[in-house]
């Protein structure tokens, strides 16, 4: 398996984005520096190979010191490691050691070429030796799955992302006010997550106020919240490179109006099912499953929807105001991977598996017709982080509340 690591990314020109390591590769060995490469050569000789970046006191003066292969191999436990410029004369030697290469092509476009190139070699004269890699198959097919459950350290680490986003949450929460910029509850989001030592937050934080909390994703927040709307916060840090993923939504004035609060109640039923379905042995499926029956038959409730219910379900009716998945798993990366499904049949759930729940109710004013139309321009959104234990599961950002008068009293307190 080669791993490269992350590239450093330009924001514009030659100022750099601030360097956020690849999150296999830090999986599997700790290492954080760029241009790292990690190979494991497995078979009867198995061993763990790092190259590294050597150091160099003009470079090191700019960026900050460097570990070295000496230091580097005592840090992360390598079996052999080598400075970066001795990868064109060993790294082809370790690629034909293998019949099989767990690599992701494109990755880097350095690394590409040596894995072509062993490619090409093991159609030539690997043949006749009988080595060479054959196959190339996505590092993620063995990653994935173990990524999937967290172990004790990963959960610890997830468990201090999730207490430092439920704080960057309070910090926004508490400069919400009719006039207030979306801008100025981000700022005091995020600076809620750096003052608490997080790295910063793990995506751009949304601040969604009004018919902006429609948009799922809404990351301008460039206007000014109205007396009357609601404001979703969308924001999660990330601390030693793991994540936090929160989502609530607050009434500007303090209070939610009576059709603000008639959705509120519904989102937060769905929350509470979906949390309550959550244990070892269920689908991951059926945790929608909870979720979207509950935000239906609400929306049945409130007359926006009507017809037989299992018709309405089995139809989907309710995905024109709750178009996403009420889950994704959660870890290294916000959008943690592992496959959701396999040959038609939904995730199992397993103890160690760390995911969001997070449904919504979005009335976007072009989907407001008839019996919705009072609703129009309101979007509700609760997202809380969720480990499955041994017998069901615990609320990661239990601290930061859900229920109605708990979010009220969060705006403007300081
Ligand atoms: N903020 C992205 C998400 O909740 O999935
Ligand atoms: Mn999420
Ligand atoms: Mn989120």
């Amino acid at each position: 398996m080669i791993l490269p690591s992350a590239s450093l990314r330009y924001r514009s020109r030659d100022t750099e984005y601030r360097y956020r390591p690849d999150s296999e590769l830090y999986y599997l060995s700790g290492a954080t520096e760029p241009e790292t490469l990690l190979v494991l050569v497995g078979g009867d000789d198995p061993r763990f190979v790092l190259f590294v970046r050597p150091r160099d006191a003009g470079a090191e003066l700019w960026a900050g010191p460097r570990l070295g292969p000496d230091a580097a191999t005592e840090r992360y436990g390598a079996d052999e490691c080598y400075s970066v410029a001795e990868l064109d004369e060993k790294l082809p030697g370790l690629l034909q050691e293998g019949d099989r290469l767990h690599y992701r092509l494109g990755a880097e476009e350095r690394t590409d070429g040596f894995v072509r190139k062993a490619l090409a070699w093991a159609r030539g004269s690997g043949m006749r030796r009988g080595t060479g890699p054959r196959g190339l198959v996505d590092p993620g097919e063995i990653l994935d799955e173990l990524r999937l459950r967290k172990d004790v350290e990963e959960v610890e680490a997830i468990r201090v992302a999730a207490r430092i986003s439920a704080e960057g949450h309070r910090s926004g929460a508490a400069v919400i006010a009719e006039g207030v910029g979306e801008w100025i509850v981000e700022a005091a989001v995020d600076a809620g997550f750096r003052a608490a030592g997080a790295n910063g937050p793990g995506f751009p934080t949304i601040v969604g106020s009004g018919t902006n909390a429609c948009t799922l994703h809404y990351v301008e927040n460039r206007d000014t919240i109205d007396d009357e709307a609601l404001v979703l916060i969308d924001a999660g840090a990330e601390v030693a490179m793991y994540n936090g993923d929160i989502t609530r939504t607050y009434p500007a004035a303090g209070g939610f109006s009576d059709t603000q609060r008639d959705v509120y109640r519904i989102v937060e039923a769905a929350r509470r099912a979906a949390v309550e379905q959550v244990s070892p042995g269920v689908t991951i499926a059926s945790v929608h499953e909870a979720a979207a029956r509950t935000i239906l038959e609400g929306l049945v409730g409130l007359g926006v929807l009507s017809g037989p219910m299992e018709e309405l379900f089995s139809e989907a009716a309710y995905r024109l105001f709750f178009p996403h998945q009420t889950s994704h798993w959660l870890g290294l990366d916000v959008h943690d991977p592992g496959d959701y499904a396999k040959a038609g049949e939904s995730r199992v759930l397993e103890p160690g598996m760390v995911f969001t729940i997070e449904p919504g109710l979005y009335f976007r004013p072009e989907a407001c017709e008839d019996a919705a139309a009072r609703f129009s321009g309101i979007g509700v959104r609760i997202e809380d982080d969720v480990l499955v234990t041994d017998d069901g599961c615990e609320v990661l950002t239990a601290a930061l509340p859900t229920g109605e008068s708990e979010v009220e009293d969060l705006v403007g307190a300081r």
